[in-house]
């Protein structure tokens, strides 16, 4: 597949973004304070979860920065339920305050997966953030702690999250009109 940019709908500008990110940290700090991982969820929370700590690293803030796979998209656009997790040693997240950055929540199913194999893990506490919710198209029942935007149902691309891995490296945020 050919990305044809042309094709991308706007959705929220590189401007946009930014402002909302820095909002997300100082709601963070207030909420846990300074001493906590920050987990980001691979492979579409790579650029959310990179604004994310260098904001609040302008705030002062030094945290641990983690990263974690949960395999449950293939190249399609519907969540397969099955959810592995593919990362850091249980050791670095034990007892710590983890901040879950992902993307996007969408049926939930990835987010209460992540939630149930963190707590596993023995995580002292657990804060999600996500970018985008889409709260139309939830089937679990599990909500983040703290979102930048909530949209329609509609499939989202650009700022890290993909369409069968084309789209990441848009630095906005837009759709993609169904086939
Ligand atoms: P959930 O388990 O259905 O909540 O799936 C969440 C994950 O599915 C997100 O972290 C994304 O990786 C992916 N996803 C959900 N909606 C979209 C979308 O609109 N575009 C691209 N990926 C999506
Ligand atoms: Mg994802």
């Amino acid at each position: 597949m050919t990305a044809d940019f042309d094709e991308v709908h706007r959705l929220y500008d590189a401007e946009e973004i930014a402002a909302r990110v820095d909002a997300l940290a100082a709601a963070i700090l207030a909420r846990i304070g300074e001493d906590f991982v920050l987990l980001c969820v691979l492979n579409g929370g790579f650029m959310f979860a990179s604004d994310l700590a260098r904001a609040v690293s302008r705030r002062g803030c030094k945290p641990l920065v983690e990263f974690v796979t949960l395999k449950s998209y293939g190249n399609g656009m519907e969540s397969q339920g099955a959810v592995r997790l593919i990362g850091p040693e249980p050791e670095t997240l034990k007892g710590k305050t983890v901040l879950l950055v992902d993307d996007i929540l969408d049926s939930g199913k990835t987010l209460a997966k992540a939630l149930t194999l963190l707590d596993e893990i023995g995580a002292k506490s657990v804060v999600s953030c996500v970018l985008l919710d889409k709260p139309a198209r939830r089937k679990a029942t599990v909500e983040a702690d703290l979102v930048g935007f909530n949209i329609e149902d509609v499939f989202v691309v650009g700022y890290g999250i993909d369409f069968a891995d084309h789209y990441r490296h848009l630095p906005y945020l837009g759709y993609l009109e169904p086939a």
